[in-house]
């Protein structure tokens, strides 16, 4: 039996909910369910409401791509679990390198904030990766395994097992230079290893396209990819998956 294949977009300040509405009109024309493929999105917060009711009539995982640990209270602009749970929001990308490298967030605020999604019942899909400066200065390794280790201290082995990772090599985000399969393949290995689970699911995110999704998706240790700029038509995103059963 094949692999299951998850393909989850992330939409980054990206897609109104006008927008949303319409990538979902088309996207319900041309998707086609498949038992071994799990489609998910992740949209900016006020396009929620517009990606909830797309996501649902084609049957597709959805999310936000970040939130707050605390549920309430004077923490201005911030956005809470609750509240994505209320719109029925199942899954929350976190540690997303924008997130760390361009909002300062820290280690310890990542913890947290996947140990809240997690007590309130949904999945975090856990980004790392290392900067090209890292990799060059041979810290890959260093860095993935203080930034996993931090988030996953203190987790009941069924707390890690239901996280989603999410490799991204920050040099391989947005540039168009996808990581080869060999290197991805490797650190999604290493990161198993890590993890100390065999069976959790562990995405490779950048430059992920149809161009190179049946070398990536094909390795071993890869079930899936987080996908930027080609989730953002309903034709480029599902190439991927195409390109990988082609
Ligand atoms: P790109 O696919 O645009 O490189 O973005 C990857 C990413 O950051 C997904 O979270």
């Amino acid at each position: 039996m094949s692999k299951k294949i998850y393909l989850y977009g992330n939409w980054k300040m990206n897609m109104t909910a006008a927008e949303t509405k319409k990538f979902f009109d088309e996207f319900a024309g041309v998707y086609k369910p498949a038992s071994d493929l799990e489609v998910g999105v992740f949209s900016p917060f006020t396009s929620l409401w517009a990606l909830a009711e797309g996501a649902k009539k084609c049957g597709v995982v959805f999310g936000a791509q970040n939130a707050y640990y605390e549920a309430k209270g004077a923490f201005t602009g911030e956005v809470s679990i609750p509240m994505l749970a209320e719109i029925g929001v199942t899954h929350v990308i976190l540690g997303h390198s924008e997130r760390r490298h361009i909002f300062g967030e820290p280690d310890e605020m990542i913890a947290k904030k996947v140990k809240a999604v997690l007590d309130a019942g949904m999945i975090p899909v856990l980004c790392y990766g290392e900067t090209l400066e890292e990799r060059e200065g041979g810290n890959t390794f260093k860095v993935m395994e203080r930034q996993l280790k931090s988030a996953l201290e203190g987790l009941k082995p069924e707390e890690v097992a239901k996280i989603i990772y999410a490799y991204e090599p920050v040099w391989a985000i947005g540039t168009g230079k996808s990581a080869t399969s060999e290197q991805a393949q490797e650190v999604c290995e290493w990161s198993r290893k890590l993890i100390g689970d065999p069976k959790v699911v562990i995405l490779y995110g950048g430059s992920v396209k149809g161009s190179n999704a049946k070398e990536l998706l094909s390795m071993k240790d890869i079930d899936g990819a987080l996908v930027g700029g080609a989730s953002l038509k309903p034709g480029s995103f599902l190439e991927i998956y195409t390109a990988y059963k082609n």
